[in-house]
């Protein structure tokens, strides 16, 4: 069969390529060799963020008191959640294969390979069959990093080591589970199995938890997960893995940590090996594709987009390469930027991102004023949290313009869209203070926030 447009890999950047191209009128197909809607939507963001809403649910009853609600023999039913996560991915994945059916997208599944190159286009095998494109983009995704630990693969082969992937069907929850990584994916599992009675340890090498994020919410963040009884184990590197129990290194001792399950989250690789890429010529860097600001691959023809370009791991990102990728096949000018993609770990309470933190301006240089808020300011965050310790902070550069923000709050995941419109279109603090929020929200923070700046 002989296509416009090939895409390898069903997942955010590969299903809404499909979509924007299929509706500017190109004949696309693409291929996928596990289930469509990729690691977001089978194993990832949204059956996360259902067992997250549950968990969510019985702690707001479990410390319902201090809110006037009281329950007796309360119980979270965690295959039942499960069950219910299995038909919201269901449901999905139906959602997705409905909209490559209505551009007349042709999907196959299996592996592709990228065999080469003819004069009608480039040749890509799925299965017994192969495909010519005109144009290929390369949208294979990520799967979880794995170390150089020893134990660690034979701990994975008996089921005693899991990723975001197994974890996730589960049907028994772990007494005890420790987390490799107190990354985003370990922070916001490591939340789900304490709310629903795990005793759960986060082992990070790092002195913090929460990557990149600002220092200041990462360590209140830790301080919440940690009162509701997430351990945490800093500045600490697993040495070993045996079945019932993983050693780790700190302090200059070696520390034996017995448990019932593994969950290693120490990142993710792009999956490009195994794929073909070599017989076209595409240039790599390490396990990512080299893209440039329009998609572009080194090789005329060939776009990447989503964690296959190891930029910027998240499924929103990988919707926008996508978006700016069949652009530029169609002409559009577009081109990608980087500097107001948002970014939230969904705790509870939520942590949001966008643009600088303190801690980047200052590597960078770059001279910020910094307003800081308690989110006590929010008259509907003080209705709705007692105790609540959540703050928010606002970055302005020089010009008056807003380069970064963070808040540590629930709801922020909704509104963190708006700090990162202001940064997208370099709006100053002066312009944002005519703009209306509704009353009472959280978001208000913001705007007591640009008003706070002097
Ligand atoms: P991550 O990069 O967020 O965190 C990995 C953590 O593991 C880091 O803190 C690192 O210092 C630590 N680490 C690495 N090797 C270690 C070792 N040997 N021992 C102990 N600690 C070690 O990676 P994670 O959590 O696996 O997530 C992968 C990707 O998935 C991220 O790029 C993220 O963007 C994406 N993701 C995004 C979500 C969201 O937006 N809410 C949710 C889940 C995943």
């Amino acid at each position: 069969m002989r296509y416009d447009l090939i895409i390898i890999g069903g997942g955010p950047a590969g299903y809404l390529a499909a979509e924007r191209a299929g509706h500017a009128g190109l004949k696309v197909a693409v291929a996928e060799e596990r289930s469509l809607g990729g690691v977001c939507l089978n194993e990832g963001c949204i059956p996360t963020k259902t067992l997250l809403y549950s968990a969510k649910l019985y702690d707001g009853v479990k410390y319902g008191e201090k809110y006037g609600v009281k329950a007796e023999a309360l119980s979270i039913d965690h295959a039942a959640v499960v069950r219910r996560k299995n038909k919201v991915v269901k449901l999905l994945t139906a959602g997705v294969k409905a909209q490559l059916k209505a551009v007349s997208a042709d999907l196959y599944a299996g592996r592709a390979r990228v065999q080469g190159r003819a004069d009608e286009g480039f040749l890509v095998s799925v299965g017994t069959q192969t495909l010519t494109g005109q144009r290929l983009l390369i949208a294979a995704g990520s799967s979880p990093a794995f170390a150089p630990i020893p134990g660690l693969r034979e701990g994975f082969e008996s089921g005693f080591v899991l990723t975001n992937r197994e974890i996730l069907d589960l049907n028994e929850p772990p007494q005890s589970l420790c987390v490799i990584g107190g990354g985003v994916i370990g922070l916001e599992l490591a939340g789900y199995f304490t709310s629903i009675g795990s005793q759960v340890t986060v082992i990070e090498m790092l002195d913090h938890i929460a990557g990149e994020s600002d220092r200041e919410m990462a360590s209140l963040l830790q301080a919440d997960m940690t009162r509701k009884g997430t351990r945490f184990e800093l500045s600490a590197r697993v040495v070993s893995i045996k079945e019932g129990e993983v050693t780790f290194e700190k302090d200059g001792g070696q520390i034996v940590l017995p448990c019932g399950k593994v969950l290693l989250s120490i990142g993710r690789r792009p999956n490009s090996a195994d794929m073909g890429l070599e017989q076209i010529g595409i240039a790599m860097d390490r396990a990512a594709v080299i893209t440039d600001e329009r998609m572009r691959t080194n090789v005329p023809g060939v776009w990447a987009a989503g964690d296959i370009n190891g930029k910027s791991m998240l499924a929103h990102t990988a919707y926008r390469e996508a978006e700016v990728a069949v652009n530029d096949m169609l002409g559009i000018p577009d081109i990608m930027r980087y500097d107001a993609i948002p970014s939230v770990i969904y705790t509870n309470p939520e942590l949001s991102s966008v643009g600088l933190t303190e801690q980047e301006a200052e590597k960078r240089g770059i001279s910020v004023r910094v307003v800081k808020l308690p989110m006590n300011y929010a008259g509907r965050y003080r209705a709705e949290n007692e105790d609540g310790r959540g703050i928010m902070k606002l970055l302005v550069d020089q010009s008056g313009r807003v380069v970064g923000g963070q808040v540590l709050s629930n709801y922020s995941s909704e509104f963190i869209v708006a700090l990162g419109s202001w940064i997208e279109l370099g709006l100053t603090v002066e312009q944002i203070r005519k703009i209306v929020f509704p009353h009472p929200t959280v978001s208000e923070i913001i705007r007591e926030a640009v008003f706070a700046y002097e």
